[in-house]
């Protein structure tokens, strides 16, 4: 199952969502989920994902990171999505909606990202049509994101039809410091 977090100021909700509510009860939810999320960044790291982020990485770093995400979900500037199995969380991804004047069509995916427990089973890809079904709801028509060359998540955007802009060589490292490539996905939603 998917959720959405709940965000936006007062008053300007991003519309709908099984989480929605009064503040303060958005607030507690958005805390507990970002506990949770906190495990899977983790998680992904430990394993050497390619998701921002380098070893060592602990409980302090992945909470400040989510804490950000949170204040950012607040201020309306993205959704973050969380997929549950079981009522377990499972995975989540970040929709950040481009907030330059002249890019009203335009958001970002970011940190998709399934614990090593519940990875192939499908979850990835129904947070990926998740956050394409949200961007199209938001009239976000054009999504765009990168990723490591080689890794699993391109075969997954392939999968679902984005297209391929370009490459960049060494354009990070890995967890343990071995330089990456990088390669950019675009999607136009109709
Ligand atoms: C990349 C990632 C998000 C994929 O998540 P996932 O939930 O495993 O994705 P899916 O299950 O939808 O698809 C993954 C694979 O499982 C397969 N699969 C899906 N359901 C399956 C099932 N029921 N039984 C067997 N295999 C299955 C898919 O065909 C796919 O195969 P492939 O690896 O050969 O292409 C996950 O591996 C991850 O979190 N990695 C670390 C973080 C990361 O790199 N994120 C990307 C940032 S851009």
């Amino acid at each position: 199952m998917i959720g959405r977090v709940p965000g936006g100021r007062m008053g300007r909700d991003q519309g709908g969502g099984q989480f929605d509510g009064d503040r303060s009860r958005r607030c507690r939810l958005c805390q507990s989920a970002s506990g949770v999320v906190s495990l899977v960044l983790a998680d992904s790291v430990e394993d050497g994902a390619l998701v921002g982020f380098v070893l060592p990485f602990g409980p302090e770093e992945a909470k400040t990171y989510w804490q950000g995400v949170i204040r950012s979900v607040a201020e309306g500037e993205r959704l973050l999505l969380v997929a549950t199995v079981k009522g377990e969380i499972a995975g989540t991804v970040q929709l950040y909606l481009s907030p330059e004047p002249n890019a009203p069509h335009r958001a970002e995916i970011f940190k998709l990202l399934v614990h090593r427990k519940f990875q192939k089973q499908g979850v990835g890809m129904s947070l990926m049509m998740a956050a394409e079904m949200e961007a199209k709801r938001l009239n976000r028509s054009l999504l765009l994101l990168d990723t490591v060359l080689g890794g699993g998540a391109e075969r997954l955007y392939r999968r679902l039809q984005w297209r391929e802009i370009g490459t960049v060589p060494h354009h990070f490292v890995d967890p343990y410091g071995n330089p990456k490539s990088s390669v950019y996905f675009m999607k136009h939603l109709v």
